[in-house]
């Protein structure tokens, strides 16, 4: 009866109809998807054990995985300022961020850093990749110094916040955002960290 009725919907509805139909039913399936790897174990597609994920730093070769993403880094030897972690899985680069010193040039050690261009290739997501990005690039960041991580995020992306906030990260009032941080925008949120307690442990 539900089918027969899907299918009169689906003949008499107009192509953008359809189309909205469509995009509907395949959002509904990336989240029931992402909702049930998220409480599988790791053998049927559930979170990555500690041992499964390599973090390393990111290199040149690595350019071809993101060559024409939007919004992915053009470049990854970016000196001593910026720094690039991917995460592998079975020799397979799956995910990636940058992590770049903020301040004037001269400011040595870097005491504060932005994450930015943190990127989880889709089948992977809600295994716990993310996470394992963001605490190798806080780890590295307080060993070279740093004392607080920064990232912005774009309001409407909701599950970048949920995992940043997942891993510690907290809202920043916009009354709040320090003065010298510049390129706020309205459609974005400040989230910080503070690497004190990091930097105690990879001390
Ligand atoms: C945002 C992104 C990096 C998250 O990567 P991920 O590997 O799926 O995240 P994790 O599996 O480590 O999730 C950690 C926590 O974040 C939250 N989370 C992640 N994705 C979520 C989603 N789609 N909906 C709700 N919460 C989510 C959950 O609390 C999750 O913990 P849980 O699985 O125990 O519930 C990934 O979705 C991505 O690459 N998106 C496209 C690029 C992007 O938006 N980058 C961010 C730029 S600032």
């Amino acid at each position: 009866m539900r089918l027969l009725r899907a299918r009169s919907l689906l003949l008499g509805a107009t192509p953008p109809e359809l189309r909205q139909a469509l995009r509907k039913g395949r959002d509904q399936l990336q989240r029931f998807d992402s909702r049930l790897r998220s409480a599988l174990p790791e053998a049927l597609g559930g979170r990555f054990s500690q041992g499964a994920l390599i973090c390393r730093p990111l290199t040149d070769d690595d350019l071809p995985s993101f060559a024409g993403r939007p919004g992915q880094p053009k470049q990854v030897t970016l000196g001593p300022r910026c720094f690039g972690i991917g995460v592998v899985l079975h020799g397979e680069l799956i995910a990636w961020g940058l992590c770049v010193g903020l301040g004037p040039r001269d400011e040595e050690p870097l005491e504060h850093v932005l994450l930015m261009a943190s990127y989880v290739l889709p089948k992977f997501r809600r295994r716990g990749v993310a996470r394992r990005l963001i605490a190798a690039r806080l780890e590295t960041a307080a060993a070279r110094g740093a004392r607080v991580a920064f990232v912005r995020a774009l309001k409407n992306n909701g599950a970048s916040i949920a995992a940043l906030e997942a891993s510690g990260f907290e809202r920043v009032a916009p009354a709040q955002e320090p003065a010298w941080l510049e390129g706020a925008r309205a459609d974005q949120v400040l989230l910080t960290y503070s690497l004190e307690r990091v930097a105690a442990a990879v001390m």
